[in-house]
């Protein structure tokens, strides 16, 4: 039984197990090879009745939970968008445990709620957001984007949504290419999902804002109501960038919210060559972007920041009796800035990371990524197996084989993942089928995108071969 007394021997006995796990870890299958109710059946029927020894524990997690882990920080998961963890974020969440406070309100915190407010502030301006957006940390980018949903919807009706439902014909907008998030959240906000207009993209899958203003104005003529564009900071199946200053424009001629997604691209804006990307930003209502994918902060760690932190205030606000306290007004209570009442102490670990890297480290650390991505595309392009279906970009690759037909790139990316060597995943483009890569992992090494690459080229060998 894990006691107070014996504390420091079995905590020692969890961090050997870590230290292990980092060592060992290019040598385990990047992804879990199980069948479903595989891990499921060998866990006990029952919750123990007795407290067990760590040794117990440990011995478990190994034999009964690593063969079903898919390993995130394996430096060859090359697939989807990264959700990197550091050292230095791990003992931030190390500490955030032992501390254990809910930070619902600045007074249950005080530190948690001040730290959280100055970290935004650190963060604003390290990737060059003007002055007048404020920060919050939220959980994910959805939980982010549904708050500026309902944050829109509130403006827009007056705040009186909340107090009576939500009357009908309300209307959002993002590309056909954005987050299913978005979507999610227009549900959840009671605007219902039929009210989101995807709007068409360009070549480059950018939203097509001639045609975000021609919805708009067919709306308004059927007497709908404009009230939220959501615009993609790098989308999710290729980072496109949406033409942030052109949307804006159109926003702020028909006072429509704009929100902007950059849950991986964001972190790019830390690097002043790459800020063209965000070009009008300032003119948004609202940007969010995740640490907890490629700023090497664990999940989970979301930066939404919003030009007016009043209308969230009275979107979210309400106030019983067993929550009031005397500072109210005078600081920054939290609960009122998003969903949830309960808040983990989340700026700990970014702070840890922020610390213990320093902006220059994190900032070197992206440009060697974006670095091995650009190595990547063109040994791949190289090998005459693969084609690029676009340049690479911030740290991301699409690419398929030379074949036209889209069921030998799918034969190869399965055979590929099945492996468990390297691990990528797939989107479609215009209807191609398309594996994307990412060498953004925090520790991810040129050795290890020669792997990646000669990985590729080998199950392409083979299924050529074959056929
Ligand atoms: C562009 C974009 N937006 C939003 C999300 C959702 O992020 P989260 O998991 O933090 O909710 C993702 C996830 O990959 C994404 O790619």
């Amino acid at each position: 039984m894990i006691t107070q007394e014996n504390f420091r021997r079995d905590a020692d006995a969890v961090l050997d197990w870590i230290d292990g796990y980092f060592k060992r870890i290019r040598d385990l299958p990047v992804k879990a090879a199980v069948l479903p109710r595989e891990i499921f059946n060998k866990i006990e029927d029952e919750a123990p009745l007795e407290g067990e020894d760590i040794d117990m524990i440990l011995r478990d997690l190994d034999s009964v939970l690593l063969p079903g882990i898919t390993h995130w920080q394996h430096p060859s998961f090359h697939a989807y968008f990264p959700a990197n963890s550091s050292y230095e974020s791990l003992m931030g969440e190390m500490v955030t445990a032992a501390i254990g406070a809910q930070c619902m309100v600045w007074e249950t915190s005080p530190a948690a709620a001040e730290l959280e407010e100055r970290l935004t502030q650190w963060m604003a301006r390290a990737i060059g957001l003007p002055d007048q957006f404020t920060g919050v940390i939220q959980d994910s980018a959805s939980s982010a984007t549904l708050v500026a949903i309902l944050t829109a919807r509130e403006r827009a009706t007056r705040f009186m949504s909340n107090l009576n439902g939500v009357p009908g014909g309300l209307r959002v907008y993002c590309s056909a290419q954005a987050h299913s998030s978005i979507e999610k959240g227009v549900g959840v906000a009671g605007i219902g999902r039929n009210n989101l207009v995807k709007i068409e993209t360009d070549s480059g899958e950018r939203m097509n804002y001639k045609m975000l203003e021609k919805a708009i104005n067919e709306d308004m003529e059927a007497g709908l109501t404009p009230i939220c564009v959501v615009a993609a900071l790098g989308t999710t199946g290729s980072v496109a960038i949406d033409p942030i200053d052109k949307i804006a424009a159109i926003c702020n001629k028909y006072n429509v919210w704009l929100h902007v997604d950059g849950a991986y691209a964001g972190t790019a804006l830390l690097l002043p060559e790459y800020r063209y990307i965000a070009e009008g930003v300032e003119y948004a209502d609202s940007f969010v972007f995740n640490p907890h994918k490629w700023m090497f902060v664990n999940f989970d760690c979301s930066l939404y920041y919003i030009k007016d932190p009043q209308l969230l205030v009275r979107t979210f606000d309400i106030l019983p009796e067993y929550l009031k306290t005397a500072t109210h007004g005078q600081v920054n209570d939290y609960r009122d800035w998003g969903i949830p009442l309960g808040r983990r102490f989340r700026a700990l670990k970014l702070w840890f990371v922020l610390r213990g890297f320093g902006l220059e480290g994190i900032r070197q650390r992206i440009r060697e990524q974006i670095a091995l991505n650009e190595y990547f595309a063109r040994k791949i392009e190289e090998s005459g197996h693969f084609k690029l279906l676009k340049e690479p970009f911030l740290g991301f690759t699409l690419f398929r084989t030379i074949s036209e037909d889209d069921t030998v790139t799918q034969k190869v990316l399965e055979e590929v993942n099945r492996s468990g060597e390297i691990y990528l995943s797939h989107t479609r483009v215009d209807g191609t089928f398309a594996i994307r890569f990412h060498a953004t992992q925090t520790y991810v090494q040129k050795e290890d995108i020669d792997k990646a690459v000669q990985t590729l080229n080998r199950y392409y060998q083979i299924f050529e071969t074959q056929s």
